[in-house]
């Protein structure tokens, strides 16, 4: 039954990216051009510093699957990626683990093609710290994420409808584990007062996975026999929303959710980000050429966001930041009733 889920989840998020294309609201953020601002190239330095860690490159590969013979193959190549990109991946959710510990290698094969990597294990924001500890263990995790998938639970037939106990939970494992703990949402994204909320249960870095990109609300009604959840499809805010809403609370934020290129990561960090992720582009692309292509992809996404930083005279990813940025459309328009400035 979890196999079978994940599967699906798999088929029909890829079946988005390759339908998708064009407009999200990163394309509301650009760059004013100075044309003076450039550095050399031999001064840009790609290190990201956040919340403890220290990653080569401010990219990573968001959470995504394991739990059945096929996401454990996807698992694999995602690692392989990771591994020769020096980009740091994430599983997905490790409920499948604990629902059937024979499912164990479908995730731990990450560890084993990337022993030397920077791991992040994912899990419900339901788990206890026991189940938090397991995960880290499972994976010899350097981090642990824990999502929020409010909207994707409500839309599922088989979801959680409880979710009071989310918080509590979260400040009981940010107490316990002894890895960077991430709180990410699944392409909903995360508001300012959900930020500050976790700030105060001891959480020190948060994912505000927006969204633009892939679409659980519609996934989960992909997977009905009816599709009555329908209203839900594109709900949430998008990534930079969510970046300009977190500005000021004082917690390191990542961004994914609707990256699609490496100008939308130059954006994304000139927001405010201390790292990009992606995960629906990277399993469309393991789908369609292996490891190989996600390599080749990872390295041309690397070499043109450091082309960029030289451009824009950003010497750090954190440099990015102090670059002049315009917003403008329906990001604007959220910018003005949020009353950011
Ligand atoms: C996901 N995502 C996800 N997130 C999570 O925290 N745990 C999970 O198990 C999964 N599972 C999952 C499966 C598949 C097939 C996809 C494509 C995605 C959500 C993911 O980490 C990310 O937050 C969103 O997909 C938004 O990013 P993109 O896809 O727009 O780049």
């Amino acid at each position: 039954m979890i196999a079978e889920r994940k599967d699906a989840h798999v088929r029909f998020a890829t079946e988005q990216h390759r339908r998708r294309g064009g407009h999200n609201q990163f394309d509301d953020v650009s760059f004013v051009h100075h044309a003076l601002a450039g550095i050399d190239r031999s001064d840009v330095s790609t290190v990201t510093r956040f919340g403890g860690m220290e990653w080569q490159v401010p990219l990573y590969i968001n959470a995504m699957t394991g739990g059945s013979p096929k996401t454990g193959e996807i698992n694999r190549d995602l690692a392989i990626a990771a591994r020769e990109t020096g980009v740091a991946v994430a599983t997905g959710s490790i409920s499948p683990y604990f629902a059937d510990a024979s499912v164990a290698d479908t995730f731990s094969v990450m560890r084993e093609e990337n022993p030397g990597g920077f791991i992040l294990a994912n899990i419900n924001a339901n788990a206890t710290v026991e189940k938090a500890r397991r995960a880290v263990d499972l994976l010899q995790a350097d981090a642990l994420q824990i999502h929020l998938n409010v909207i994707q639970e409500t839309v599922m037939p088989e979801g959680d409808r409880s979710f009071a106990s989310w918080g509590p939970r979260i400040e009981e494992i940010a107490a316990a584990v002894d890895v960077p703990l991430i709180v990410k949402e699944v392409g909903f994204g995360l508001s300012r007062e959900t930020l500050l909320r976790l700030q105060e249960m001891g959480v020190r870095v948060a994912d505000v996975s927006g969204s633009g990109g892939t679409d659980f609300a519609r996934i989960e009604n992909d997977r009905r026999d009816r599709p009555d959840y329908s209203y839900l499809n594109g709900w949430g805010q998008s990534t930079p929303a969510c970046l300009l809403d977190a500005h000021g609370v004082g917690l390191p934020v990542l961004a994914s959710g609707g990256v699609r290129h490496p100008l939308d990561v130059a954006r994304a960090l000139a927001l405010g980000a201390s790292a990009v992720g992606a995960s629906g582009l990277f399993l469309k692309t393991v789908l369609d050429g292996g490891a190989p292509a996600l390599i080749s992809l990872l390295s041309s996404w690397i070499d043109q966001l450091t082309a960029l930083m030289t451009a824009l005279g950003a010497p750090t990813p954190a440099d990015l930041a102090r670059c002049d940025v315009l917003v403008q459309g329906d990001l604007r328009a959220f910018c003005a009733d949020r009353g950011i400035e």
